[in-house]
């Protein structure tokens, strides 16, 4: 009853912002995301008879309080549909990503945790299962069970079981690049989960947001699969920004932006005056993901180095799903 998984993150193209269902993670609306390569999590989950409690260790140091919780509640989930409610596991994962640096890691450690639980109860779930499993541990986290461009159906029932991730094109589909920029940061983040819950409850531009994702989606879609890099970085910076006006529209108002992430944003948009192109998306932080094609990777690294208050640049090719040791 041992298992070992690995899972990438993901970067959104269209962002999931705001829940209909808090319990279940469920979303007002679809969105659709890239596998990245270059950050991962491998989490190995141990069900033992001999156990009256789970423990959970991450990157060797013993994890307590809320992160522990989210892990046990998730491990709850299993229990209750194996009915072995009494059965406790010890889990183990380790996190390639630079958790200093601010990225936000519960979408591989979900995807990697579910997996590896899954697997060690021999479970032989499909991919859109366990995109339902990983879902209830994070959102964003039932996109990265599939590898390559991948969209999360926000469903329409009320017990979330059809709302789970589709793979849209795989890993080896289109060679673009993503560059992690990773700033000096001088304030803590309002979390994800706090703040697409005060836009929804209280931004003005919530609905704006949401009538306007069908038809990205409809653009973005059809410039994936024509591997259109202009049409696909234009939407997908579009949705960024949008997402982002809805911060500022909440009450009260807040933003993710820094100083330093409008320096990179600005340096984005010269480049395309430059007639480069890249495009940028910004999750629930400051950091910056720049959109590249390989051919142009040189220029806009040394680019995006010059900007004031960029510490460290991390380049990703599209990743793989789920994989298992
Ligand atoms: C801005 O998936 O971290 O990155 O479901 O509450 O765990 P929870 O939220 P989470 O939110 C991700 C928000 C986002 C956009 C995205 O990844 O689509």
């Amino acid at each position: 009853m041992r298992a070992t998984a690995k899972a990438h993150t993901n970067i959104a193209l269209i962002k999931y912002w705001g829940k209909r269902d808090e319990q279940l993670i469920l979303p007002m609306n679809n969105s659709l995301s890239v596998t990245l390569d270059g950050f991962f999590t491998e989490t190995t989950v141990h069900f033992r008879d001999d156990l009256e409690t789970d423990s959970f260790t991450l990157n060797g140091e013993e994890v307590s309080g809320v992160p522990f919780e989210r892990v046990t509640k998730f491990l709850d989930l299993f229990r209750d549909y194996t009915g072995k409610t009494d059965l406790f596991a010890k889990v183990e994962s380790i996190n390639h990503v630079p958790t200093a640096a601010g990225f936000a890691s519960s979408a591989s450690g979900f995807a990697a945790l579910a997996a590896a639980a899954a697997k060690a109860l021999d479970l032989n779930l499909s991919e859109k299962e366990l995109s339902i499993f990983t879902r209830q541990g994070s959102g964003s986290a039932c996109r990265s069970v599939y590898g390559g461009f991948v969209e999360w159906e926000k469903g329409e029932r009320e017990d979330g079981s059809d709302s789970y991730a589709v793979q849209i094109a795989p890993q080896d589909h289109w060679d673009i690049r993503v560059a992690a920029v990773i700033l000096t940061a001088k304030e803590k983040d309002v979390p994800s989960r706090a703040g697409m819950k005060l836009t929804v409850d209280t931004s003005v531009f919530y609905d704006g947001w949401l009538k306007s994702i069908d038809q990205d989606l409809r653009d973005i879609k059809a410039g994936i699969l024509a591997k259109d890099f202009e049409k696909v970085g234009s939407i997908a910076e579009a949705n960024c920004l949008k997402m982002h006006a809805t911060t500022l529209g909440a009450a009260p108002p807040f933003t993710y932006w820094q100083d330093t992430t409008l320096g990179v944003m600005h340096e984005v948009w010269q480049l395309r005056k430059d007639r480069i192109p890249a495009y940028f998306t910004i999750d629930a932080g400051p950091n910056v993901k720049v959109l590249y094609l390989p051919e142009d990777e040189e220029k806009i690294l040394a680019r995006l180095r010059s900007v004031k208050g960029v510490e460290d640049i991390i380049v990703s090719k599209v990743g793989a799903g789920i994989s298992y040791k």
